[in-house]
């Protein structure tokens, strides 16, 4: 209101100017007559990162309206004409009508009309021939109003420059508008016009910042007719909503127009400056659409000489802005580390975002009685940060909206009441951009966040490796889910880190921030909610979405452009691809992807059985393996021997993924069979074995043969070095597999046979399973070696009820597929099957020539 009434007075005082100018430099050109004054504003007198304009300072600054909106800027450039961005007019390839627009002039702030504010309708919109879209390049319009502006000291023409006119590099110029004023972040109420200060880029320095991979790893060539203004460190920016408005540099007392706002990447992003459409080489095609039209644009000559000076340096150097987040001085220095005392409770542990704020979790301020807000006593509160000699106050705290309700959005952010100086060593951490992709396989750590304690031993910020968004998004997401592709933000993160492995030690409180490295600089990649217990499970909530909450309440975090963009030969990652069927326990036999070295099978365990033998095991839920009773429980012997299981192995060493587990056994089960040795025993381990790429429990198979799956017998060649092999096979229909055996095999026997080559990849002694490969995607386990067989394994399907009655979490699969068993009785078998010679594959083919086959 006040802000208003301080405008009108301003406008309302300022009187008119003489009309033409001492300085004889910049006197019309004897042979153009120019009876236009362009580029003064009265003497009295975002945009990202820029600043409320002045009244009348600016006074050619138009907005192009539609139906009452703002759409684009605009300059006025004679009392008829308006120049403006092509791409404002024209959509999908055809050009709006002149009728749908208006022109506002004078206007500094949008939700009132001021003294000279004045609204004009648009005759006419002229496009450039070749205009296509801007990337191409002639984004530029001009638009005939209906009747011409008032001239005034709210309203002015700027100089349009001609052909000759050589702006120099590194001129401070400005650009205005009404735009965002963040990426995603509207200009607020009450929509004060405003200015940037901006240095014009050679065409070498820009091509050459856009020459490097930015966002999305795009790469951008300049064309003729193109300029840059910006910065390499980015931060100060045009943006969405500012197209079409001027950038204008100051000349002997005139503005001229050198850029028209056309595009850029993002927003105030580093190496990526706006990009707008020089006005100068223009100079005929403006001249060709004013035509008969007075007075028309006034294009004064140039008052110094374009042949020397410093405007066109040869060899400009390319200077590449380098993050100025996120950077360590040394391995193992954290200068973002902040932590937040709080009188009478334990510090709490954040980030430095900026120059003044810390980031932390919201529940550190939370008061859980008195829940209508923060406690008050906030003068006495006090923020570590590094290398700093004292401790910082705190000036305000601003609560996520959130916060109170959803883990993810438990943060906050502090200002502090005296900035830090960045140059030396606290440093902020990076922020992810929405759309970043943190590869799997990147570098992480996982620091203390909140009120978290020190990890026991030598490093408390735990190192960890993130995996495949696939695995992570499918193990804690929903069957059928599809995961987020990269460019889309991801609902969780999962770091693989070494387990703390002393038996049920664990931090008492384990808040965590997921901190994530790209090209040797630092993001604030996650945070992660755990309330009480161990750090498990290992799923972490992404930052990224708040990137925009954050800039919007800090106004200078560092959010930085993802930096490394190298998805691997096969681009896997950017498939789409859903989640295969869960279990009413979640997620099993997921098979984390891409196996980068080695094959990972998180379900395959070794079970060392009283330190002599060793046999195949299958991990069927986080505390249960099943083996086969023969190899761990030698016939005859009555006492049950010390058994320890080992997973995350591949062979002899852990994998290179994941991280090797060991457990003692407590129990071994059998179900009760009466006559028959049961042929299956579920081990119990000693203590759960969390999720991990490494560990993780397979589905089982409830009966039948699955359908369209592909089968493998997983086991190990060498029973010395046990490294995981496959070999594929197919089951066999119940009746070959019956007839075959001629009848002698016990019921919920499988028979399998081996695809060319691979009958003897695995030995035998070890037991090992037969899995398979669903059309979902989900690894089953469908049966378990009999002893001495290569052949013939136990079905699980028969055992669904003793192993879900003993183990509670086992996976089972909706019943699907084939039936087992064979019809009672022999007599469909053909005669010689029993003396068929040599293989079974001999024999296969035999009944395969017989017509009893039937579907
Ligand atoms: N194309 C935008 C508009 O229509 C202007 C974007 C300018 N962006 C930039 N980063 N300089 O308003």
């Amino acid at each position: 209101m006040s802000q208003h009434l301080l405008l009108l007075l301003v406008i309302l005082a300022i009187s008119p100017i003489p009309g033409d100018s001492q300085d004889s430099a910049l006197s019309p050109t004897p042979e153009e007559p120019e009876d236009l004054d362009c580029g003064r504003p009265e003497p009295s007198a975002r945009i990202v990162g820029g600043s409320d304009a002045q009244p009348g300072s600016w006074p050619w600054q138009v907005s192009l309206q539609q139906s009452g909106g703002h759409i684009c800027g605009g300059s006025l450039v004679a009392p008829s004409w308006v120049l403006s961005a092509a791409h404002c007019f024209v959509k999908n390839g055809t050009l709006e009508p002149a009728t749908e627009w208006s022109v506002l002039l004078g206007v500094r702030s949008q939700d009132g009309l001021l003294d000279g504010a004045h609204v004009r309708a648009v005759a006419a919109i002229l496009v450039p021939d070749n205009y296509s879209s801007v990337e191409l390049g002639a984004d530029l319009a001009l638009l005939r109003l209906a009747s011409p502006a008032q001239l005034g000291p709210a309203v002015r023409p700027v100089c349009l420059p001609r052909a000759s006119h050589r702006f120099a590099h590194g001129a401070a110029c400005w650009a205005t508008g009404w735009g965002d004023i963040q990426e995603a972040e509207h200009l607020p109420l009450p929509w004060v016009l405003q200015e940037v200060e901006l240095r014009l880029l050679g065409e070498d320095a820009c091509q050459c910042l856009y020459s490097r991979p930015g966002p999305f790893n795009l790469t951008f060539q300049l064309l003729p007719g193109m300029l840059c203004a910006g910065y390499p460190g980015g931060r100060r920016d045009t943006c969405q909503g500012d197209s079409g408005g001027p950038l204008v540099c100051e000349e002997g007392g005139r503005w001229f127009q050198a850029g028209i706002t056309s595009f850029g990447f993002g927003c105030g992003r580093r190496n990526r400056p706006g990009v707008f459409t020089a006005v100068a080489p223009y100079e005929a095609w403006i001249r060709e659409q004013v035509i008969g039209s007075e007075p028309g644009p006034a294009f004064p000559t140039q008052s110094w000489e374009p042949q020397s000076g410093p405007w066109e340096p040869r060899d400009e150097n390319c200077t590449i802005a380098l993050p100025e987040c996120g950077k360590a001085p040394r391995p193992e220095t954290w200068p973002w580390e902040a932590q937040v005392m709080v009188p009478g409770s334990r510090p709490c542990h954040g980030a430095l975002v900026s120059e003044s704020w810390v980031l932390a979790p919201a529940s550190c301020f939370l008061d859980p009685i008195n829940s209508d807000g923060p406690p008050r006593d906030r003068d006495n509160w006090r923020v570590l940060l590094p290398s700093r000699p004292r401790a910082e106050l705190v000036a305000r705290l601003v609560l996520h909206e959130n916060a109170s309700w959803d883990d993810a959005s438990d943060l906050a952010l502090l200002q502090l009441r005296a900035p830090v100086n960045l140059s030396t060593a606290p440093r902020p951490v990076c922020l992810p951009h929405p759309e970043h992709y943190f590869l799997p396989r990147s570098r992480c750590r996982l620091a203390l966040w909140g009120r978290g304690e020190p990890a026991p031993g030598p490093n408390s910020r735990l190192e960890a490796e993130l995996l495949s968004g696939w695995w992570c998004h499918c193990l804690y997401g929903r069957q059928g889910a599809s995961v987020p592709p990269p460019g889309d933000a991801p609902h969780a993160l999962c770091p693989a880190y070494q387990e703390e492995e002393e038996a049920g030690r664990c931090w008492n409180y384990s808040h965590r921030s997921l901190l994530c490295q790209e090209e040797g600089t630092w993001f604030l990649a996650g945070i992660s909610d755990l309330s009480s217990g161990c750090l498990r499970p290992r799923v972490f909530h992404p930052l990224q979405t708040h990137g925009p909450w954050i800039s919007h309440v800090t106004g200078g975090a560092y959010l930085e452009d993802q930096l490394n963009w190298d998805w691997g030969p096969e681009g896997e990652e950017t498939e789409t691809r859903t989640c295969p069927p869960h279990t009413e326990h979640g997620a099993c036999g997921l098979r984390p992807e891409p196996a980068v070295m080695g094959v990972l099978w998180p379900w395959l365990a070794e079970v060392h059985v009283a330190g002599d033998r060793v046999c195949t095991g299958i991990l069927v839920a986080p505390g249960w393996v099943l083996a086969a009773t023969h190899c761990v429980l030698r016939p005859g012997s009555t006492t049950v021997p010390y058994v320890e299981v080992y997973l995350g192995r591949a062979g002899d060493s852990p994998l290179p993924q994941g991280h090797q587990v060991s457990r003692l056994v407590i129990s071994i089960r059998l179900p009760r069979h009466l006559g028959l040795r049961p042929r299956l025993a579920l081990l119990e381990l000693s203590s759960r074995v969390e999720p991990s790429p490494s560990a993780l429990p397979i589905c089982l198979h409830p009966g039948g043969i699955p359908v369209g799956a592909s089968c493998w017998v997983l086991g190990w060649k060498d029973p010395r070095d046990r490294v995981p092999v496959a070999a594929a096979v197919s089951i066999l229909m119940p009746r070959l597999c019956h007839c075959l055996y001629q009848g002698i095999l016990p019921p919920g026997t499988l028979c399998v046979l081996y695809s060319e080559g691979q009958e003897d990849r695995c030995e035998v002694t070890s037991a090992p399973p037969l899995l398979c490969l669903t059309k979902r995607r989900s690894w089953v386990l469908t049966g378990m070696a009999l002893p001495g067989s290569r052949e013939l394994f136990a079905a699980i399907g028969p055992e669904e009820a003793w192993i879900s009655q003993t183990v509670g979490e086992a996976h089972f699969l909706p019943p699907s597929g084939y039936p087992h068993w064979p019809p009672e009785g022999s007599d469909l078998c053909p005669p010689d099957m029993a003396s068929a010679p040599g293989s079974p594959q001999a024999a296969v083919f035999l009944l395969l020539l017989t017509p009893l086959m039937q579907g």
